[in-house]
């Protein structure tokens, strides 16, 4: 039995030590130490043995089974180290590798200028205002005191919808219908979209205007001078030149146009300025009374400025784009620059 026993833990040995995996060891564990295994049988033909001589055969069977399971548990234990430390070098992360980067939207230029104009005109106390885009040839025209045969009313510049509904020319009509619901003192800025029949380098069908206005009593020119010079200071740089100029329109009186030192050439003259160092940024004027008759205003008591500005303009001069029309191509590689 004892020679038995001795092959038997010699062959335990060999095979173990030819193991290469966890699964292998667990193979020898069952051929050897499992309930039909070589041992077990031994233990079962004790009771063959006198008992002064069974006891010593079983403890002697005893050792060797468990000499068997401590040297399987430390090759476990040692194999599962092994796989564990390979599976850690394979899975480890190379920091330095770059990460995937996620591709993030842009605001459109239209878009940020917009909202631009916007955070200055309400951080000096403007409300902010809508109106319908399709609008009445009142709201557009009458109220805005252009009379009937007035140029403007022109087919060759306003998209009508019908002969008494149009496509909104400008953003003024949004004074009338603030003006028509509210009472002064007022200080709205409107911004949106308008439509005109024209198309080139400069000019697309529709565009995004910001129309603004301040109705009080004894609101002066002054005031006009003093929130516009501010405003244009803080979207064009403190510093920039100014230049109002006397115009012309049916709803203002006096009315004028602001110009800025060209942004391009500082005023040595360019293509953009068309030479003449200045560049055209706005529109702007004292509300006629005529407008406050047809908002029922009392024009002895109230005055009041408006102005209007188109935002294509002024996001083509601050990112100097010489085309207009590529606002609205949605050109991906145009728009990312932004
Ligand atoms: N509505 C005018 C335009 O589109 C601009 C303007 C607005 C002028 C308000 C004066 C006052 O050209």
């Amino acid at each position: 039995m004892r020679e038995e026993l001795h092959r038997l833990r010699e062959d335990a040995f060999n095979s173990l030590k030819e193991a290469r995996s966890a699964e292998d060891v667990l193979a020898v564990r069952k051929k050897y130490l499992g309930r039909k295994g070589p041992i077990a049988s031994l233990i079962k033909e004790l009771g063959k043995y006198p008992p002064d001589e069974r006891r010593e055969a079983g403890a002697e069977i005893n050792r060797v089974k468990r000499e068997i399971e401590d040297e399987i548990e430390a090759l476990l234990d040692e194999l599962r180290l092994r796989e564990r430390e390979e599976r850690l070098k394979k899975e480890k992360i190379d920091v330095t590798l770059p990460g995937r980067s996620i591709p993030f939207g842009r605001l459109h230029p239209v878009t940020r200028v917009l909202e631009e104009v916007e955070g200055i005109f309400t951080s000096m106390g403007f409300d902010i205002a809508e109106g319908p885009e399709i609008e009445t040839d009142y709201y557009n025209f009458e109220a805005l005191n252009i009379p009937k045969n007035h140029p403007a009313r022109d087919m060759q510049d306003t998209f009508y919808v019908s002969s008494d509904v149009v496509l909104r020319t400008h953003t003024s009509p949004v004074q009338i219908r603030v003006m028509e619901t509210q009472s002064p003192p007022l200080r709205v800025i409107a911004p949106g979209a308008v439509y005109r029949r024209d198309s080139d380098l400069t000019h697309t069908p529709m565009f995004h205007q910001v129309e603004g206005f301040m109705v009080d009593e004894r609101v002066t020119f002054g005031d006009l001078k003093g929130v516009l010079s501010a405003f244009l200071q803080r979207l064009f740089g403190e510093g920039t030149p100014l230049r109002f100029r006397p115009s012309f329109f049916p709803f203002t009186e006096p009315s004028a146009e602001v110009d800025i030192r060209c942004v391009m050439c500082k005023g040595t003259g360019c293509r953009v300025c068309k030479e003449t160092g200045w560049l055209e940024i706005l529109g702007c004027g004292m509300i006629h009374p005529e407008v406050f008759r047809s908002v029922g205003y009392d024009c002895e008591k109230y005055t009041g400025f408006a102005f209007g500005l188109g935002i294509e303009r002024i996001a083509m001069l601050k990112y100097g784009i010489d085309d207009i029309r590529l606002f609205f191509e949605n050109d991906i590689r145009f728009l990312r620059q932004f």
